[in-house]
């Protein structure tokens, strides 16, 4: 049986660092309140002159080298994003053409934070059904430039970065075992970027003025929610596989706030020392936070050959969703 299998993986993130006590001279909040009420430190802001496309083909060359895959054998390259060079063309254009990938269909995926997991979804789809053989899965945001450095409910939670994978076909028992995506859109409002689009196009007035261009969430309804989901997925993939909680080596969960984390292992039986958390360096990164830690976890030497690994999502539309992998 044809498996998805990651191969290399990389991230890039910007050397700028934003701290809770640079914050604490912005807005009216303390590294305390930060730091308990998320468990965020510091996170990556990207400078004049770094995008999306600068992380994203940064991270995805480590990736390609750790996979030891040249650009041109590439066959597809997805990028989750919600920050975007440019409306269009998509990110991931930019992306091959950089790499110069030619022969690489290339297309974003806007999914939100779970952006990635739904990449991991669509690479799995592709290589199971002999579409695509090598692939390129990426998340990649700078999402400092749609937030209001002027409102404290949201400006301490959000940084900018970019992971990547490299899936191969493989026929071992190596590879995604099961990947599981969600939309629950009755509550799509708690968590959205207003314009510019369709609905609001920019003008001085809406886009600045308005603020219609930053980011809005209604922070606590989204957390109630986020709690629920990523739980749900989680199980969901466990009792797909017929797997316990206990057989998982390492929970890979999106990084958007502590509390969230560990209430998403309480729920799904997986104690704090087997969960994976850098978001007291990064703040959320939506969809790059996961690939971000999985290449993160992979460069310091804890995964292992065989281990069962599960990476769980959610974001703003509401997507959710979970993969369950054996490295
Ligand atoms: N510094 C200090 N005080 C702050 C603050 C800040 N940065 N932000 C909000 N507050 C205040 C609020 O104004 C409120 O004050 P009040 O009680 O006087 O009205 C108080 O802190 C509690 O606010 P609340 O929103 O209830 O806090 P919370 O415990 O829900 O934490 C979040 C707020 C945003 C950290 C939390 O709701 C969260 O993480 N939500 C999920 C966000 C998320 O992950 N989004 C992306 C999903 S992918």
């Amino acid at each position: 049986m044809l498996r998805a299998r990651i191969t290399g993986t990389g991230s890039a993130v910007p050397d700028k660092i934003l701290t809770n006590s640079d914050l604490e001279k912005m807005v009216n909040t303390n590294d305390e309140w930060i730091t308990t009420r998320t468990g965020i430190k510091e996170r990556r802001i990207a400078a004049d002159g770094e995008y999306t496309s600068t992380f994203a083909v940064k991270a995805a060359r480590r990736a390609l080298e750790m996979a030891n895959v040249q650009p041109d054998e590439l066959d597809l390259i997805l990028l989750g994003t919600v920050t975007p060079d440019f409306p269009f063309p998509a990110t991931a254009c930019i992306v091959q053409q950089e790499l110069g990938a030619a022969n690489a269909a290339a297309f974003d995926l806007s999914a939100a934070c779970s952006g990635f997991i739904y990449g991991l979804n669509m690479a799995e789809a592709y290589i199971k059904s002999g579409m695509a053989r090598k692939m390129l899965v990426m998340g990649a945001e700078v999402l400092t430039r749609i937030v209001d450095f002027t409102d404290r409910n949201t400006c301490i939670l959000f940084g900018d970065g970019a992971g990547a994978v490299v899936v191969e076909a493989s026929t071992g028992e190596h590879g995604i075992l099961s990947s599981h995506i969600y939309t629950n859109s009755s509550h799509w409002g708690l968590l959205y970027q207003p314009g510019v689009g369709g609905r609001n196009p920019g003008s001085a007035k809406s886009t600045f003025e308005e603020k219609l261009y930053y980011l809005r969430m209604e922070g606590n309804d989204v957390f109630k929610h986020a709690v629920r989901a990523m739980g749900d997925a989680a199980v969901a993939a466990l009792e797909y596989n017929n797997v316990s909680a206990d057989d998982v080596n390492w929970l890979i969960p999106h990084q958007a706030n502590r509390r969230i984390i560990e209430a998403t292992g309480k729920r799904v039986g997986i104690p704090e020392e087997r969960i994976f958390v850098n978001l007291h360096k990064y703040g959320n990164t939506s969809s790059a936070s996961i690939p971000i830690a999985l290449d993160e976890a992979n460069r310091e030497g804890r995964l292992k050959d065989g281990n069962l690994i599960l990476m769980d999502a959610f974001g703003g539309g509401f997507t959710y969703g979970s993969v369950l992998l054996k490295w």
